[in-house]
């Protein structure tokens, strides 16, 4: 596994939420739609694997791995489908989305249907662990995904997924406990907890949080021996949550730059390489 590289993708794949990039004309393109709990994303890489577009929204379609909301879902995948194509100056067709571990095929292929319904032609349906290690490429460890309402992991032995777990936990309950512990709604608790400025003083409030995440994580690790734990999620990105983890598992616990983008990354990457 090579940090710098993946963390090379990742800040690529970053600046291709705002800047304009020239798509030669005849270029495949692929799309990955991450349908989560917080956020729906969608990120585009050319044929060569290179991030070229990338766009996201907070929304309330999904609930604990399974969608709640099909029709506001497909209107949300739709406008980002637009918003991409308008500033690639190219139509989307091929795409993949990716599923948490442990749902059903039917459960599944409600996530088809809502990238089909937007207009996209899906070629890949991937778990969650596996498409983020499309970016991390681990051949051994565990990837941890803490994402708005769950926390998934995935075991890896030679390079391959060899057991997931998906539980509750999550950003949302960051939220929640700050909501509380201030006395203000919900979704101002989710922009105070996005500001890096104010993460180290907000730390002591969500630990118990952090450490119900790691205790989620060590239950499920305890027949396997990892000596390392790769962070991703959007919930990971929180400055210090790798520490509170290091300290409840004794592991090493590395975290690639802007953890919320790796899944979604490894979406389009997966569409890419199918016959993975
Ligand atoms: N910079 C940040 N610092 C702390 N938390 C963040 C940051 N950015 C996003 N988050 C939190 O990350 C969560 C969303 O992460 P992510 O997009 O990985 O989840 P999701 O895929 O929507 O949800 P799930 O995987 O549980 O279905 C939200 O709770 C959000 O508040
Ligand atoms: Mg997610």
């Amino acid at each position: 596994m090579d940090l710098e590289k993946a963390n090379a993708l990742i800040q690529q794949y970053e600046a291709a939420f705002s800047h304009g990039v020239g798509i030669p004309p005849g270029e495949t393109l692929y799309t990955g739609v991450d349908l989560g709990t917080s956020y729906i994303v969608l990120s585009v890489v050319d044929g060569s694997g290179k991030p070229v577009g990338g766009a996201k929204c907070f929304a309330k379609v999904v609930k604990d791995g399974l969608v709640v909301d099909y029709i506001g879902a497909v209107e949300i995948v739709k406008s980002l489908k637009n918003e991409l194509e308008g500033r690639l100056g190219c139509s989307l067709k091929k795409a993949g989305v990716a599923y948490p571990p442990g749902i059903s095929r039917e459960e599944q292929m409600v996530f088809v249907h809502i990238a089909e319904a937007a207009g996209f032609e899906v070629e890949k349906r991937v778990d969650e662990p596996t498409a983020a290690n499309q970016v991390l490429d681990i051949k051994r460890g565990a990837i941890v995904d803490i994402g708005g309402g769950t926390t998934g992991l995935a075991v890896l032995e030679k390079g391959k997924v060899i057991y997931t777990a998906d539980e509750p936990t999550g950003g949302e309950h960051f939220s929640l406990v700050l909501a509380g512990a201030f006395k203000i709604p919900f979704m101002e608790a989710e922009k105070l907890k996005t500001r890096p400025a104010k993460q180290r003083e907000l730390l002591p409030l969500v630990k118990p949080v952090m450490q119900k995440v790691a205790t989620i994580i060590k239950n499920h690790l305890k027949t396997f021996k990892v000596d390392v734990l790769y962070l991703v999620g959007g919930s990971s990105c929180f400055a210090g949550i790798e520490d509170v983890i290091a300290k409840e598992l004794e592991v090493k616990v590395l975290k690639p730059k802007n953890p919320l983008l790796v899944t979604p990354l490894g979406i389009a990457l997966s569409v890419k390489g199918k016959g993975d």
